[in-house]
């Protein structure tokens, strides 16, 4: 399993940044069954339709906006836009309540140049302001390795005004334990998670393991800490860990949730629901999907497999 891991995941990721491929695969249109199991929709009505199934199943939400590493600020203004609409969109369904927007900021203009981290901090802050308005919250998602720093300091200066506001570690960075100590103080809500982004090994884990028994030491650090662990990962072994450890720490369920991606393990969503846990659901919606749905597919060969056959079954 390790090898796979280390010999696919890179490997898709190559191919998935081909253009001929990206083109094929783009035209093969969200329709199909097999994207729509990631992506429930491309506009604001399919996100308001999520969250109003999962609402009405007990399940909490974050709603991504699709779209990252913009090369226009023009499109980073369109990306604040589109999150506004949505979030008035919540607001007028009564669908506020215990519900979360994920923002990348590589889609607010972070990745633009040296002004990119000051303008991507501005725009955040103008989104933050507007998530509070109507009594959401917010997560800053995290990207490659490249940007954890710029990402940190922008939920610093957000952390002032926004003290709700959130942020992603990935267990296979090295320099994540670290930042997780920093990072689990009173009112600090993390999300942690493997990571997602083909990483150089100066950097991050290779071996599927390592990143396993570095998530495992990182929750500890964020359950055993001051703040609020929101633990993102479908890998049972790492649940069941999380579920003891809250036990140990006497973590009542409002003082920690599960977090999970749209589509993937429905049925434990359900149980740690019933269980008496919090439990959010990742929910990506919008054109934009072709990074999100091929990271999904490079992490799990069996995604890749059932996608190839749907291409080829009209
Ligand atoms: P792992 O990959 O070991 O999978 C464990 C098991 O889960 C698998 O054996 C399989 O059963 C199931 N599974 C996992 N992935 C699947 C898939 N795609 N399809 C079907 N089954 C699957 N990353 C990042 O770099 N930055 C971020 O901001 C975020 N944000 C984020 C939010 C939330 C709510 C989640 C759940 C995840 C993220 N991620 C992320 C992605 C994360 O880094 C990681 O890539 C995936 O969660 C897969 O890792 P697991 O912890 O699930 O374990």
């Amino acid at each position: 399993k390790t090898r796979r891991r280390l010999a696919f995941g890179p490997v898709l990721l190559g191919v998935a940044g081909n253009p001929v491929v990206r083109a094929t695969v783009t035209k093969s249109s969200l329709s199909r069954p097999v994207v729509r199991r990631f992506v429930p929709g491309t506009d604001a009505d399919a996100a308001v339709r999520a969250a109003a199934d999962l609402n009405g199943a007990g399940l909490r939400l974050t709603l991504d906006r699709l779209g990252e590493d913009i090369t226009d600020p023009r499109e980073a203004t369109a990306t604040v836009a589109g999150y506004r609409e949505v979030l008035q969109r919540l607001a007028d369904a009564g669908l506020t309540e215990g519900n979360e927007i994920s923002v990348k900021l590589s889609a607010l203009g972070q990745s633009l140049g040296t002004d990119g981290p000051a303008l991507a901090t501005h725009n955040a802050a103008e989104l933050a302001a507007a998530a509070a308005g109507v009594g959401v919250d917010m997560t800053l998602d995290m990207e490659d390795h490249t940007t954890v720093d710029a990402t940190l300091e922008t939920l610093r200066a957000l952390r002032a005004d926004f003290p709700r506001t959130g942020a992603v570690l990935q267990s296979m960075l090295f320099r994540t334990e670290a930042d997780a100590r920093d990072l689990s103080g009173p009112g600090s809500r993390i999300r942690l998670v493997k990571g997602a982004y083909a990483e150089p090994a100066s950097v991050a884990h290779a071996a599927k393991a390592d990143v396993d028994r570095a998530y495992a030491r990182c929750l500890e650090i964020l359950v055993g800490g001051q703040g609020y662990p929101m633990i993102a990962t479908h890998d049972q072994r790492m649940i069941d860990l999380a579920e003891e450890l809250l036990r140990r720490h006497a973590r009542s369920a409002e003082d920690a949730e599960f977090q999970m991606l749209y589509g993937i393990r429905t049925t434990e969503q359900q149980r740690l629901a019933q269980a008496g846990h919090r439990v959010r659901v990742y929910v990506p919606y919008g054109t934009d999907w072709y990074g999100y749905f091929s990271r999904r597919l490079a992490e799990r060969p069996a995604n890749l497999l059932f996608f190839a056959r749907s291409l080829f079954s009209r």
